[in-house]
């Protein structure tokens, strides 16, 4: 169901209070190690100041569990987005209350005002209407540009939706449409590569796209038990026993559905779980006892590249090894590389694989990066996210 976004409506003296997700990563000092989250919300932000509205934004940032965390405070956030937008932002230590509303009520059009980190209050995880209602007294319309946290149904995601009208941001937006309409109506071949440690967070994902993709693409650690599944030996790899009747299952299902699904061939194999051990590349049949899996083989890497370069739509979710580690992670470069240079939609979602494209420099070369973690997964497992559930309809 599309969604009424932010420019259905005239701003022309409102106040909007804009929910975004500036989860971003911090270092010991608090500096902002990644700003992308923040960089991503200019398009709604200054849309909002260019017509004419005033700006109140609202955000969590880490998991405080309901208190307040001086290390998770907002302050950082507020000095990068002001830089970002080269004007001033007003930051604040409460999210709600007198102070919050003299502060918003102060706001003249083209001003920003940012609110203290909204999981310090106990009130917004568990999406308490007293605290929905506070936050609707700070704005005339409500704003979710927060992809990212659209899973989750808190005070300031869900709850505040019901007591204003709610609209998506640009972000929201292009997430939807760039992730949902892949799913919905993909151009064809459709290819889905899917990695990550741990088959059990991503049964959902290949489960849905089993009735959706012409190919799925399998690495990382999950294929591991994917191929302990189909009789293999996999020596010290990390596997996950308790589902393997789950991959055995899916394995069913996609032959059944007439879905190529593509695991891995050949892998590289260590000795030890470090980037100086000894390691070697070996058929998936020959994976000797005390030694384990961590990367995608050469050959495996032709083959999936291959698939890649002949979609119209790729998406792309989790790393084929050990990527953190320089020597396992050429699987996952040669991925990135192989959705670069594909004539095709390419969607990269996940922590691990963002950072690859972005390391690699291939950011510009794919069609949409998603700031969305879990919140990205959730759509490809076709469920409804309850924030974008929320807005009115378009
Ligand atoms: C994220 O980083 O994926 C979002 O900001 C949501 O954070 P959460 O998993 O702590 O809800």
């Amino acid at each position: 169901m599309k969604k009424k976004t932010i420019r259905d409506i005239d701003w022309q003296g409102k106040r909007a209070l804009v929910r975004v997700d500036f989860n971003v990563p911090l270092d010991d000092q608090r500096q902002i190690t990644d700003d992308t989250r923040i960089r991503a919300a200019l398009p709604t932000i200054q849309y909002l100041l260019d017509h004419g509205a005033s700006v109140v934004l609202l955000s969590h940032l880490g998991r405080p569990k309901n208190k307040v965390v001086d290390a998770l405070r907002l302050d950082p956030v507020a000095r990068r987005l002001s830089e970002l937008l080269g004007r001033p932002v007003k930051k604040i230590d409460v999210t709600t209350g007198p102070e919050a509303e003299a502060a918003a009520q102060a706001l003249q059009p083209g001003e920003v005002l940012l609110l203290e980190n909204t999981r310090f209050d106990p009130r917004e995880e568990a999406n308490d209407e007293s605290m929905a209602r506070e936050l609707a007294r700070l704005g005339d319309i409500f704003v979710n540009d927060a992809f990212g946290a659209a899973h989750r149904a808190h005070a300031s995601t869900e709850g505040v939706a019901r007591f204003l009208p709610a609209v998506a941001g640009l972000l929201m937006e292009q997430e939807l449409e760039y992730i949902g309409g892949a799913i919905e109506h993909p151009q064809r071949p459709f290819v889905t590569v899917i990695g990550g440690a741990k088959i059990s967070d991503k049964i959902g994902v290949i489960d849905n796209l089993l009735g959706k993709v012409d190919a799925l693409l399998i690495g990382g650690g999950m294929a591991n038990t994917f191929l302990l599944a189909q009789g293999y030996r996999v020596g010290d790899s990390l596997v996950e026993p308790e589902s393997v009747d789950t991959a055995r299952a899916l394995l069913r299902q996609a032959e059944e559905r007439g879905v190529k699904l593509l695991l891995p061939v050949d892998v590289v194999i260590a000795d030890a779980f470090d980037n100086n051990a000894n390691k070697r590349v070996v058929a998936v049949d020959q994976v000797p006892d005390g030694w384990r899996i961590l990367d995608i083989g050469p050959e495996t890497i032709r083959r999936f590249s291959d698939e890649i370069k002949r979609a119209k739509t790729v998406i792309w979710n989790g790393p084929m090894g050990v990527f953190e580690l320089p020597a396992f992670a050429e699987g996952t470069r040669a991925i990135a590389q192989a959705l670069a240079e594909a004539d095709a939609v390419t969607i990269v979602g996940g922590g691990d694989s963002v950072a690859a494209v972005e390391q690699m420099g291939l950011a510009e070369r794919m069609t949409h990066i998603s700031t969305g973690g879990g919140a990205s997964l959730e759509l490809l497992e076709g469920k409804e996210l309850p924030g974008v559930a929320a807005l009115q309809d378009a």
